[in-house]
């Protein structure tokens, strides 16, 4: 049976996130990995008795969204927390892109961060739009209630509170989104963008 990968990422020393958080956090990513994985090995265990297990198959289900999305958020998050800071490049399709649809690079940043003080638990999300070939902002709740069919997420801001409490305190999620974007890799975020095109 196929089996979805852990990913492994080139995390150096961030700005406000401690090493603890990101290790711990690494441990989160790890289970929807390999939940994911349980949920379609159970699946296919269950299937052997379809009668007697179809509404157990069925819950079981349900939840594959959560899992799945948890695990692929987590590798956009990760991924642009990597290999150091880089700053987004003038001129490529990525800025060209942000200024066009929202006037400037700054007036998009604004959105984003206020998006991603939104209440309760989930994820600032700038999604690529495949079809139209245009940037959307979003928030999801947990990991998938929201998610945009057939849009790449180009880059992921984990607002759940794991991410930013122990090194900041509740009262300190401005903090940790301004700190995430001075460690952002925006080279990433570049090729997530361009991949996508
Ligand atoms: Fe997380």
């Amino acid at each position: 049976m196929m089996k979805f990968e852990e990913k492994k990422f080139n995390i150096g020393k961030l700005v406000g996130i401690s090493e603890k958080t990101i290790e711990e956090h690494l441990k989160l990513y790890s289970g929807y990995v390999k939940h994911s994985n349980l949920i379609m090995e159970k699946i296919v265990e269950m299937s052997g008795d379809l009668e007697k297990n179809t509404y157990a198959i069925n819950e079981t289900r349900r939840r594959f969204g959560f899992e799945y999305n948890g695990m692929r958020n987590h590798e956009v998050y990760f991924d642009s927390l990597s290999d150091g800071p880089s700053p987004l490049t003038p001129d490529t399709e990525l800025e060209k892109s942000l200024a066009y649809l929202w006037g400037s690079y700054d007036k998009w940043l604004l959105e984003f961060k206020s998006i991603a003080m939104t209440r309760g638990i989930g994820w600032a999300i700038l999604y690529l739009d495949r079809k139209e070939h245009r940037l959307i902002n979003a928030w999801i709740d947990e990991q998938h209630l929201g998610q945009l069919q057939d849009c790449t997420v180009v880059l992921a801001l984990d607002m759940w509170e794991h991410s930013f409490v122990a090194d900041y305190q509740p009262s300190g999620k401005k903090q940790y989104v301004e700190d995430f974007f001075t460690n952002l890799n925006w080279s990433k975020v570049e090729s997530n963008f361009n991949n996508a095109l």
